[in-house]
């Protein structure tokens, strides 16, 4: 959450500044703001609102600098306005900090500093944390990158930071503590960002940073990196796999749709080098030193958020019906708060699109001290919880900017099939004609995907045209497509901010069939092979009380179609893959919905794409 973007250089900082906000905007777009060195001065200039109305807020004025940072804030301590927005001022004004995560103990700093006369501003814990440094380095009297190091040791809670001060316009710091940063190393120009998105288009050469470590960037003397110990650090410098065009909606309307698209791609690339139908083998290089943990695991945690935790369900009902391997779905801001117990013979799977989500991380950080073998699951190459797993596989989805995930979902439940096939044909617990049938399907899932969007769309279209009014929703499924009804109504719910429940199906006249009436759209996937008779029978208690029914299926008979108001046909497939193609109609449903109504489809209200405050 929140987005950082700095430069340090010899071009003009701001369009870079702005072009790398609106790429990060996915973290967060409550407000957005600016500093820039200028001459002897330091400026900043910061609003409410998305990255559009900091640039019309710009306008006219002077936005000329070499170095400079720039945030686009999810708003955390505070309500989203222009005081709270970042970059923050010191009390003497000489600093300038933008901030990624939360200081947890800033009410009892600022506390104490408002009795030393400190004056603050904003209500935000970033303003804070810039009072805290210069506060230090002038009571102590020492230099600014002591008492940089010394504030963080007395801050708790998580940061991402830029430091930019008046009198020394040629050095930049930045640090980071549970929220991510990536440095850029060009030809004599830096860059400082939450992600490698900003900085793609100018140099494919990144750093990294762990964990309470600190980079001191200058403008004609390079960078080095500290720990907080003030200990050196060997910056390793990677390169970039990621390329311009996948950051852009390439002739789509928004990222969202572009990202539907791209799913036979996406799962293929997920696949690509792990599965070889022909042959009748799957890779897995990633937990390749670690397969023997999970064959003889004898239990699976799977931690997560979300989607991801829908990923998550999904995989609950692989593991156990084909590896016959126990596994526990946790909500990972609920499991790393409730004492749980973990065995050294766990194994937890962390699924996560970003890979910075604070609890997801928090939770694996927990099981890893009580001994268990971690797995990471992640779509962000180099992000925090892969680089805190023992072990994983990433999803490969390629950058997923729409807010409402999607590809990365398929991706997940791709790569967690192929884990589930791979574990349970080494155990033994499914027989070699049935690995083959299997990975044989898997193998045609993309192309599956593929008809389905084609087939699909403009009938969807129509159908949420017809629905776009309902107040509420009801997604229904079983067995593997449980999971599936969760999703879709996750997905309708954050981008057209419409009510809907997900439900397994049979559970539906527990309570929630009080909810039926004629004005009860109930999205009823109903694909499963194994539980159709069971499916029919719950469409038709929808159906008794007036709910209007939308059957996915696979094939539309007689009985379907009298009972339902829309059928929507998808291919059939081994029942293990259904929530591949059965999603897809669903995330449909919830786009055409959401564009309909006139919805930011990819910056939907009050939510951001990385999730990293608890
Ligand atoms: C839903 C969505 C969120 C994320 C959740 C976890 O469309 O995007 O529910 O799935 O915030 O995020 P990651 O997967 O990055 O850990």
């Amino acid at each position: 959450m929140c987005g950082i973007v700095a430069y340090i250089g010899s071009k003009e900082a701001c369009p870079i500044i702005i072009k790398g906000l609106q790429r990060l905007e996915y973290r967060g777009y409550d407000s957005a703001g600016i500093a820039l060195q200028q001459g002897k001065e330091l400026n900043i200039y910061k609003t409410k609102g998305k990255v559009s109305n900091l640039q019309d807020f710009l306008e006219g004025k002077n936005i000329e600098g070499t170095s400079g940072m720039g945030h686009t804030r999810w708003a955390t301590h505070g309500v989203p306005n222009d005081v709270n927005a970042h970059p923050h001022y010191s009390e003497s004004k000489d600093l300038a900090l933008i901030h990624n995560g939360i200081i947890e103990n800033y009410a009892i700093l600022k506390e104490e500093m408002v009795k030393r006369g400190h004056t603050f501003v904003s209500d935000t814990d970033t303003e804070v944390l810039i009072h805290l440094i210069e506060d230090i380095q002038l009571n102590e009297k020492i230099g600014l990158e002591e008492a940089l190091l010394q504030a963080l040791s007395e801050v708790t809670g998580a940061y991402a930071i830029v430091l930019m001060c008046k009198n020394n316009p040629d050095i930049m710091y930045a640090a980071r503590k549970g929220s991510p940063l990536v440095i850029g190393v060009g030809e004599n120009e830096y860059f400082m960002a939450s992600d490698a998105t900003p900085i793609v288009e100018y140099t494919k050469n990144v750093v990294y940073l762990n964990d309470e470590e600190i980079a001191i960037v200058t403008r004609n003397n390079g960078f080095t990196i500290k720990n907080i110990q003030n200990q050196l650090k060997t910056p390793y410098i990677q390169e970039l796999e990621l390329k311009l065009e996948m950051l852009e909606k390439g002739g789509y309307d928004h990222f969202m749709l572009k990202e539907i698209h791209e799913q036979p791609r996406s799962i293929k690339d997920s696949m690509r080098g792990r599965l070889n139908a022909m042959e009748g083998y799957i890779r897995l290089g990633g937990i390749k030193e670690y397969d023997q943990k999970l064959i003889n695991a004898n239990r699976i945690i799977i931690v997560a958020c979300g989607t991801s935790w829908h990923a998550g369900l999904v995989a609950e009902y692989l593991f156990e019906d084909l590896a016959r391997i126990p596994v526990e779905v946790e909500y990972a801001s609920e499991f790393r708060y409730r004492n749980p117990v973990i065995h050294e013979t766990d194994v937890v799977i962390a699924i996560s699109q970003s890979g910075e989500t604070a609890d997801t991380l928090a939770a694996i950080q927990l099981a890893k001290q009580k001994g268990a073998t971690i797995i990471g699951i992640c779509n962000v190459v180099g992000s925090s919880i892969p680089r805190s797993s023992h072990a994983g596989s990433y999803t490969h989805a390629g950058p997923e900017i729409g807010v409402a995930s999607t590809k990365a979902f398929t991706a997940q439940v791709t790569v967690l099939s192929l884990m589930a096939i791979y574990i349970a044909h080494k155990r033994g617990t499914i027989s070699d004609s049935r690995y083959h049938q299997l990975i044989t399907e898997l193998d045609c899932i993309p192309d599956k995907v593929k008809q389905v969007i084609d087939n699909t769309n403009e009938q969807i279209k129509n159908i949420a045209q017809s629905l776009k009014d309902a107040p509420n929703f009801l997604y229904l499924g079983r067995g593997y497509n449980f999971p599936v009804a969760l999703e879709g109504a996750l997905k309708l719910k954050e981008i057209s901010y419409i009510h809907a429940e997900g439900y397994p199906a049979a559970e539906m006249k527990h309570g929630p069939i009080a909810l039926i009436d004629e004005k009860m759209p109930v999205v009823v996937v109903a694909t499963n092979q194994s539980a159709y008779e069971k499916i029919i029978s719950n469409i038709q208690e929808v159906a008794a009380r007036k709910g209007r029914v939308i059957a996915i299926v696979n094939k539309a008979d007689n009985t379907i179609k009298e009972l339902a108001e829309h059928v929507i046909e998808i291919p059939e497939t081994e029942e293990p893959f259904s929530p591949l193609l059965s999603v897809i109609p669903l995330q449909l449903l919830s786009y055409y919905i959401a564009v309909y109504l006139g919805k930011n489809v990819d910056q939907p209200r009050n939510l951001a794409k990385s999730v990293t405050v608890e």
